[in-house]
């Protein structure tokens, strides 16, 4: 994913000042693409809520200060969960990595990217590469087919999901 997004900066991220990751975990993709120093690029990571706990998000935090980058926002979302705070804001491009292992979970995840769709965002980048759930993951792309996304697959294992709306082109 960053190899593909370094070489393709001027493309995909064009007229992007904004990315949110999906299933973040230790926030390693957020941290490169804030280290990179994009263009007025804002991130914000998300991972499955952890109640009071917060322990995702502080590690991202930390995982920033090891790495002396300023740490960016860290919400907290389960997906399939009303996106009442994501909804503040309107996230250009949405990156998720090696996040299609929960087949029981397809439904949310796509429910949650239809709602992020839905407040703007114009891209969702994913990048996984598990051979052995190949057949599984087909699922998620007929789910994302049947919500009238548009998928490429530029290089191996990193697929870009557009959408089409009823009235033109792109959302
Ligand atoms: C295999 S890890 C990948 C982590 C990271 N993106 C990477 O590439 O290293 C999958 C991530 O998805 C998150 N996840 C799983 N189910 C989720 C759900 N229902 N809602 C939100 N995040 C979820 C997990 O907590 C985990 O951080």
């Amino acid at each position: 994913m960053a190899k593909y997004i370094s070489e393709n900066e001027g493309t995909i991220l064009k007229d992007c000042k904004s990315f949110l990751e999906l299933g973040a975990a230790t926030g390693a993709l957020s941290l490169w693409l804030t280290s990179m120093k994009f263009d007025s690029f804002v991130g914000t990571t998300t991972d499955y809520d952890d109640g009071d706990d917060n322990e995702i998000g502080e590690n991202i935090i930390n995982n920033f200060k090891m790495n002396d980058i300023e740490s960016i926002n860290h919400i907290r979302h389960s997906w399939g969960e009303p996106l009442e705070e994501l909804s503040l804001e309107c996230y250009d491009i949405i990156f998720a990595s090696d996040i299609l292992i929960y087949v029981s979970q397809y439904g949310n995840l796509v429910k949650s990217i239809v709602s992020l769709f839905e407040r703007g965002s114009k891209q969702f980048v994913m990048s996984f590469n598990r051979p052995n759930c190949k057949e599984e993951a087909l699922k998620f792309f007929n789910m994302m087919n049947q919500e009238k996304f548009i998928t490429q697959q530029p290089s191996k294992g990193l697929w870009i999901f557009t959408r089409q709306s009823e009235n033109g082109p792109d959302l």
